[in-house]
């Protein structure tokens, strides 16, 4: 199975840059699934069920979130009918939606985890616990297993990238919104990245405004932080090749695509 990640979606330049070129890199890998992190994508905070219905639409097979998840109220009306969208595993268990979920397409299913970072985040559930529970169940269905664990420190994600190896069949950072340039096939055959990076405005501060961004840091006054709607855009993903009988990582490629390093086909 041929995998895509795109890393967090930010706003209007993000949903417009994967519009643009998610039908070239489907062509480009011959990707199987397309997996995206949705957590930004309704101007920057949380996700609506239009902008859900319109990824899928897009030809994202499924989303996963992060700290974000709650920050648009509707969520709470569409996520528990969502059935391809995950939020963090390690979330409350009073939580609504869910932690996991699988895509079958061209015949292999792949089920998509979703985990929450504990370093510099609030406090949830062990993700080493749950993710560790959870690929497990996973493997029951299928040996293609995605995690998605959205964290601030590259020391908390490497360390479940070790905890995961040989199980999962990748273990994906996102939140940072800055690409990483680590990605490797751990022991066990499970692809790893501390950072995917993100999918939005390229002359930003990770896809807020900067002059609010630079306010804040000069002042340390309450600004609100915009996403902006016009712009050069980034984006960033990864590309992921999977043995579809053993679950592993026959290899892994950074797709960091802006206006300094162009889309080539
Ligand atoms: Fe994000
Ligand atoms: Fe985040």
């Amino acid at each position: 199975m041929k995998v895509l990640f795109i890393g967090d979606i930010v706003g209007d330049i993000g949903l417009d840059a994967v519009e643009k070129y998610l039908p070239k890199l489907k062509r480009k890998y011959a990707i199987d699934v397309v997996i995206a992190n949705a957590e930004n994508a309704a101007k920057g905070r949380g996700l609506t069920r239009r902008i859900y219905q319109d990824l899928l639409m897009m030809g994202v097979d499924a989303m996963t979130m992060g700290n974000h998840t709650w920050d648009q109220r509707e969520i709470f009306d569409f996520i528990d009918d969502a059935d391809y969208l995950v939020r963090p595993a390690n979330f409350s268990e009073d939580a609504p939606g869910k932690g996991m979920t699988t895509v079958t397409k061209n015949g292999q299913t792949i089920s998509i985890i979703n985990l929450h970072g504990r370093v510099f985040l609030p406090p949830h559930e062990d993700p080493f616990k749950v993710g560790k529970e959870l690929v497990a169940e996973a493997k029951k269905v299928s040996p293609l297993v995605f995690v998605d664990f959205h964290a601030e420190t590259t020391s908390e994600k490497i360390a479940l990238g070790w905890h995961l190896a040989g199980e999962a069949s990748c273990v994906v950072g996102t939140h940072t919104h800055v690409q990483t340039a680590d990605s490797r096939i751990l022991p066990g055959g499970t692809a790893y990245i501390s950072d995917v990076g993100m999918t939005g405005p390229y002359n930003e501060v990770l896809g807020m405004k900067k002059e609010s961004v630079l306010y804040r840091f000069q002042t340390n006054l309450p600004v609100r932080f915009e996403v902006p709607t016009k712009g050069d855009a980034v984006l960033s993903a990864v590309f992921v090749e999977l043995d579809d009988k053993t679950g592993q990582a026959k290899q892994m490629e950074r797709i960091y695509i802006n206006p300094d390093n162009p889309f080539k086909g």
